[in-house]
Formats: C-alpha cells, sequence, structure tokens
C-alpha cells in the first residue's frame, strides 16, 4: 500500500455510509470484551463473513465466522491472515493493550505504540487492497483518553492520540479510493482493560451497538457510551473538525471519475421519469425494476458485460444514484473493475432548461476500461437518454464499438 497523495487520491469519490447487512468485516481482539461483542454485533446485522482475529485459535458455533490468527506486533502473521482475505468491506482495528504506567520508564510508551499505534497500522496496510475494492470503510477504535489524557495510563494516552491523528490522515489520505475512515472514541467498558477501575462502565454490547449505528450512520467519530457522548454535542461543526476539513483540503486531488452533461427544453420530473426507465435507454437484458430505492436490478450484454445494481438514492427531480453490488468485464484484466463504484445523476433546473450531470464515480482514467467505458456512457448518455427524454425513444439496441457497456 502506498498512501502518497499521488497514488491515494484518484478522484473516487462519492461514499457512502456502510452498512453491515450483508458485508464482509474483520474485527481484530475478537476473542474477549469489545472485540467479541463487535463479532456479535456483526454477526445480528446480517453480516455475511465476519473475520475474527486472536492471537489463540478461536471457535465460534457460526459458519459465517472465519477465525484469522495473528498478534499485532507480528508483520509476517499479518500478512499470512490478509492473503486469506479476498473480500473486505469493514476492518475494525479493536485490539489494543493498557496498562498503569508513571511516565518513568520509555519503554511503556513504545510499548502502547508497537500495539495500539504500529499495530493497527500494519493492519490496516494488509488489508488496505480489499478495502480499496470494495470502497469499504476502517473503524479504528480508541480512546476518550485520545482527547483528554488519562494521567493513570499517560502511556496509553499517548498511543490512542496518536493512533487518532493516524485516523485523520488516514480519512484524508484515502477519501479519493472512496474509503472512509471511523474514530471511536470509547470511554469505560465493563472488560478486562477496565477491571480495576470503579467507575460506571458501559457494557460491551452495548458500545458494539452504539458502533456500527455510528459507521451505519456515516459518522467520522463515534461516541459510543454515555461518558464519551459527553464530548459528542458540536463536534462536526467545532473548531478542531473545521481544520481537519482545511487541512484535508491540503491533499492533492486525483484524476476526476467520468463525468458527461446535457440540457433539454424539459421538466426535471420528466427527466428523472426517463433516468429511470432504464430498460429504454441502456441495451442489454435488464432483470428487476429499476425505479425503486433499495431495488436491484441486473444489467447484461452478451458475455462481455455484467452488472447488478442497487438503487442508493432516488430524489424526484434531483437525484439517481445506484451502487454496483458487482460487475464483470470480459475485456478487462481486472474483471471486476466496475464492483463498488457508485453511478449518479443529478437533476438541475438552470434558465437553459433541466440538466442531467452523470458521473460514474469511480471510473478513472487510470482504469483500463475507462476509455471505452466513457465512450459507451457518452453514446447511453448524450444520445439514447437524450433522444428518450426529448423524442420518446432511447437508442438502447444501437451498439457502440465499447466492448460492452
Ligand atoms: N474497556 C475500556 O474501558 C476501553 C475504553 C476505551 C477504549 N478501549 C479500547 O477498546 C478496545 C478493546 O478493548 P477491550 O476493553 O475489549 O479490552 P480487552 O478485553 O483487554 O481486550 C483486548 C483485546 O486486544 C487483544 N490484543 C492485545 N494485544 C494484542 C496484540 N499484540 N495482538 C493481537 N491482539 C492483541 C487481546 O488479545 P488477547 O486476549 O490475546 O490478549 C484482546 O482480544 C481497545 O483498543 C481499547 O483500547 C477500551
Amino acid at each position: 500500500m502506498s498512501m502518497s497523495p499521488a497514488t491515494q487520491a484518484t478522484g473516487k469519490t462519492g461514499t457512502r455510509p456502510t452498512t453491515i447487512a450483508n458485508s464482509a468485516v474483520l474485527v481484530t481482539g475478537a476473542n474477549r470484551g469489545i472485540g467479541q461483542a463487535l463479532v456479535e454485533e456483526a454477526l445480528a446485522r446480517g453480516a455475511r463473513r465476519v473475520y475474527a482475529s486472536a492471537r489463540q485459535p478461536l471457535a465460534h458455533p457460526d459458519s459465517r465466522v472465519t477465525p484469522l490468527l495473528f498478534d499485532l506486533t507480528d508483520a509476517a502473521q499479518i500478512q499470512a491472515a490478509a492473503a486469506r482475505v479476498e473480500s473486505l468491506d469493514v476492518l475494525v482495528n479493536n485490539a489494543g493493550l493498557a496498562f498503569y504506567d508513571d511516565l518513568s520508564d520509555p519503554a511503556a510508551i513504545e510499548r502502547h505504540l508497537a500495539v495500539n499505534l504500529f499495530g493497527g497500522y500494519a493492519v490496516t496496510r494488509a488489508f488496505l487492497p480489499p478495502l480499496t475494492r470494495s470502497r469499504g470503510a476502517i473503524v479504528n477504535v480508541l480512546s476518550a483518553g485520545a482527547l483528554a489524557a488519562i494521567p493513570l495510563i499517560p502511556a496509553y494516552s499517548i498511543s490512542k492520540a496518536a493512533a487518532f491523528s493516524l485516523s485523520q490522515s488516514l480519512r484524508a489520505l484515502l477519501a479519493g479510493q472512496g474509503v472512509r475512515v471511523h474514530a471511536v472514541m470509547t470511554g469505560p467498558t465493563d472488560t478486562d482493560m477496565s477491571r480495576g477501575l470503579d467507575i460506571p462502565k458501559a457494557s460491551p454490547q452495548a458500545v458494539a451497538r452504539a458502533i456500527f449505528d455510528g459507521v451505519e450512520r456515516g459518522d467520522e467519530e463515534i461516541f459510543p457510551d454515555p461518558l464519551s457522548a459527553a464530548l459528542a454535542p458540536g463536534w462536526n461543526d467545532g473548531a478542531v473538525k473545521a481544520m481537519e476539513r482545511q487541512n484535508a483540503g491540503l491533499v492533492p486531488a486525483g484524476p476526476a471519475s467520468f463525468t458527461t452533461a446535457f440540457t433539454v427544453d424539459r421538466t426535471p420530473a420528466e427527466v428523472f421519469a426517463a433516468i429511470n426507465d432504464v430498460r429504454g435507454w441502456w441495451s442489454g437484458e435488464i432483470e428487476g425494476r429499476t425505479d425503486q430505492l433499495g431495488a436491484q436490478f441486473t444489467y447484461r450484454y452478451q458475455d462481455v458485460h455484467r452488472s447488478r445494481q442497487a438503487i442508493t438514492e432516488l430524489v424526484p427531480g434531483r437525484r439517481v444514484a445506484w451502487h454496483v453490488l458487482d460487475g464483470y468485464l470480459s475485456f478487462t484484466a481486472d474483471p471486476a473493475g466496475w464492483t463498488g463504484t457508485d453511478i449518479t445523476f443529478d437533476i438541475t433546473a438552470t434558465e437553459a432548461g433541466t440538466e442531467v450531470r452523470f458521473t460514474h464515480v469511480g471510473l478513472v482514467p487510470e482504469d483500463e476500461c475507462f476509455d471505452s467505458c466513457s465512450s459507451a456512457w457518452g453514446f447511453y448518455i448524450g444520445t439514447s437518454l437524450r433522444n428518450l427524454i426529448t423524442e420518446g425513444a432511447g437508442q438502447p439496441h444501437e451498439r457502440v464499438t465499447s466492448g460492452g457497456s
């Protein structure tokens, strides 16, 4: 993985909140505490696969659970585990170490950093390729102590503050690839880690629920328990967040996704209806409803192009968005290149008429299919859809030399 802006900011923007249902989720530190609760919560929410990582062999009765064996400080073990994971939507960096110290011994800081900073960093690097393919999410389980140091565990606080900083930079650097980064600012939770503290604690189950609620809402920072919740009000509109966003703007933008637009003398409602009449303008065999939020439809053109789209946004007269759940293009070395991309139609009333802006978010010039796919879209949007809107009939059956889009 390279995290340099040149390769990270590919212009694959358009991130959506993640849903746990039907996702592949990896949880580190899955054998006890919050990690164990996260595994159960992911299963309860309908995860397709849960990779449960631990340092010791772990057995789970649910067949959706795949145990992985690695120590966060062992690069070879992490690599071997990563080689077993082909597809991943959510990586939860939960495993962590905490012990009391008084800053008298630098080794305490080093030991905390080795697990809580470098450990999570190594796991993130190893699993980033499948997360990038799925335009997935990284969830870093940190601590409220990252924001307000806890002087009983200063070395731990230092490591969590460092991991928070890492989360902020990763968020900016990976946004261009559509990978979201969530930072969980956990407060006292009733696990082995806080056994010695006689204070009110949240249950690991409640914390696990709140973490996935936050991920599904798309919250960048998640405050999953009563103590940390005190930090939540105003957080998103606060000065720290504003400066983080300003700093993120320093990351150079990468190549833009394919986009094309046209303007017609029709109402936004007419344009919206025509876009949703997908069979009227896109060639090939289409199965399933194309005009209902949450519906899925498949597209197939001979053996060349197959894809399955979920309708993720349907705002009458304003916007249509599809998420490509799986794609297959026979003529590219990476046939799944469309998988995880988004296709959006923005409809705007202008003085000149109604503008339709089409964007295939994630189809960027570095993709092998960019030339043929963008020329095919150019035809289907600029000619076929436009004709359907203005003349009542598209040209879905006229092929372009696209290789099949
Ligand atoms: N509990 C709290 O009050 C609290 C508050 C704020 C934040 N947090 C954070 O929440 C996360 C989960 O903590 P928890 O409360 O569930 O703690 P826990 O019950 O002590 O569990 C810690 C987990 O991390 C694993 N782990 C530790 N070092 C590891 C290493 N080098 N390689 C692989 N795995 C390692 C442990 O594995 P083993 O079983 O093999 O040791 C265990 O599964 C941590 O990141 C922690 O910092 C907890």
